[in-house]
């Protein structure tokens, strides 16, 4: 019997101490209940602190019912969130233990139907308990949901006749978050007697330990979907960004896309793999996500490169190709011999003349093309060509300015030394964009991982000629991502895309002059990375 309910005796010492010991037992008593609710209180903190801890959604989902079923004792539990347009509660988690039941979570999505808030006529249905609690915000405590006639059990009463089990006490409360807006309902069902098992009511005082349970996982799972959301929004940002700057040329767009994907599946390969200089490297998640911001970015310095420099296919382009204006002046010349021919008819020097000129229309177009390296004869040629005269307008000018046989006279590729000074420049202006955003502390590294893939393990990359140790893993993975992804790709007008068979050969000599992670790339090609970025993007495996 509990010491509230003795009755004190009378009389004398006997008085005093029946008192004393009525209110010893009564201090003892107020002492054991003051004992639980620290204990309660302490176990809410600590739930609290593990809620909030928690960064994956599933993960935190099933810990939420976990916890109120361990807190409250509770044989079952569920856990609804209210949809988006806060129109149903969806099953989020079902959590059964005497039936070995649990659904939702990293087990699944839930099939089973939403529970609709209101009905066709957009009345309340206050029906079912848990919509009643989403609509209210009340807490429902039911000693026994087969005597509750204010609710609607049909569906609880079918699940248990299909299972065996016997739902009774029940105790629904509202996820209610910081800015008491309600995001969900938790119910709690079939208390369990902790001495004997026997299914009990859940204790009224119960509740409100309850409802503060269900507000801190309200305020955990807002704090994580908010996270989801911001990240979602930086990277869905971060894309559109990269896409329109690989949008400024028709060539190159999808560049920074396919070395996004494939510098991710590097860097997943590397968590994987389970030999070699890798075997004991793990990326996490946030590194991961660091990763692929970077990646994504890696050339958004273009974002200042003129577009006629990104795209310059020929030597002589400059808003246009310039090759046409020296055709026309080779034409001009050409008249200029054809009147002479029909002066002196049967001329053979003239006609050799104007073989010699198509001829040399024909080195011009191949030397402007770049595709092959100029030598110091063919150097010369250019000089010796550039002095022909043409007639324009009676006054004689030669062929070629001097401008215009700089360009002609690169040795190789497209781009004079500024228009190339301009081109290695997006990465500086990577750096400095990237280096300005305030990223949160676990992508502080984006900015130096991104613009550090033109560096060179031997230190004769570019902008800072960084090397060996200087080069992060992440900027070496972001190299060769970008490597092979100019050297395979099919649409640069400047050059022909090259076979996976010839990407290797060049990027197995790139290695051994330590251009790129010579182990980096063993990894690229033992674990067949290159294959099925190949198959991904139909890069042919031979030419
Ligand atoms: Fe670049
Ligand atoms: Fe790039």
């Amino acid at each position: 019997m509990s010491p509230i309910n003795e009755k004190p005796l009378s009389g004398g010492s006997n008085d005093y101490r029946a008192v004393k010991k009525f209110l010893d037992g009564l201090i003892t008593e107020v002492q054991q209940f003051a004992e639980n609710q620290r204990i309660l209180i302490k176990k809410l903190t600590e739930i609290g602190t593990a809620l909030s801890a928690e960064k994956n959604l599933d993960r935190l989902l099933e810990m939420i019912v976990d916890e109120a079923c361990k807190f409250t004792n509770a044989d079952a539990g569920a856990l609804y969130i209210l949809s988006d347009d806060e129109s149903e509660l969806n099953f989020a988690i079902v959590s059964n233990n005497s039936l070995g039941l649990r659904m939702g979570g990293a087990g699944g999505e839930i099939k089973w139907p939403a529970i609709k808030l209101k009905d066709a006529a957009g009345r309340v249905n206050i029906a079912n308990v848990s919509a009643y609690v989403a609509v209210t915000g009340e807490p429902v405590n039911i000693a026994d949901v087969y005597h509750a006639g204010e609710f609607n059990f049909e569906g609880t009463k079918k699940f248990d006749s299909r299972t065996g089990y016997r739902s009774r006490s029940m105790l629904v409360v509202p996820l209610r978050n910081h800015e008491n807006e309600i995001i969900g309902v938790l119910q709690l069902l079939n208390a369990l007697d902790p001495a004997t098992g026997e299914i009990i009511s859940f204790p009224p005082e119960y509740e409100d330990m309850v409802l503060s349970l269900a507000s801190q996982a309200a305020i955990a799972l807002s704090n994580n979907r908010l996270i989801f959301d911001l990240e979602n929004l930086l990277e869905s940002f971060v894309r559109t960004i990269a896409t329109a700057i690989d949008e400024k040329s028709p060539y190159t767009g999808g560049h920074v896309r396919r070395v996004a994907q494939l510098t991710m599946t590097m860097a997943r390969k590397i968590n994987n793999v389970r030999y070699g200089k890798f075997a004991g490297t793990q990326l996490s998640d946030d590194q991961l996500r660091e990763l692929r911001i970077a990646a994504w970015l890696h050339d958004v310095g273009k974002i200042t490169t003129p577009e006629y420099v990104i795209d310059k296919a020929t030597k002589l382009e400059a808003v246009h190709d310039r090759i046409h204006d020296v055709k026309t002046r080779m034409e001009l010349i050409k008249k200029d011999y054809l009147a002479k021919i029909i002066k002196n008819a049967h001329d053979v020097k003239i006609a050799s003349k104007i073989e010699e000129l198509d001829k040399d229309y024909e080195f011009l177009v191949e030397a402007n093309s770049g595709s092959e390296f100029l030598d110091d004869d063919k150097i010369a040629r250019i000089k010796e060509i550039a002095k022909r005269q043409w007639n324009n307008n009676g006054q004689s000018n030669p062929l070629l300015s001097d401008e215009e046989v700089y360009h002609l006279c690169i040795r190789s590729g497209t781009l004079t030394q500024e228009e190339r000074s301009i081109v290695n420049n997006h990465v500086l202006v990577t750096q400095k964009i990237l280096s300005h955003l305030p990223f949160p502390k676990k992508m502080r590294h984006v900015a130096d991982y991104a613009a550090a893939h033109h560096e060179k393990l031997d230190g004769t990359g570019y902008p800072l000629g960084l090397k060996g140790d200087q080069l992060s893993l992440q900027s070496r993975i972001i190299a060769i991502a970008d490597i092979f992804e100019a050297l395979t790709a099919k649409d640069r007008p400047y050059k022909k895309g090259k076979s996976v068979t010839e990407a290797l050969e060049i990027m197995d000599r790139m290695a051994r002059n330590k251009h790129i992670d010579a182990e980096l790339y063993e990894l690229f090609i033992q674990e067949k990375i290159y294959e099925e970025y190949a198959r991904n993007n139909s890069v042919p495996h031979h030419d």
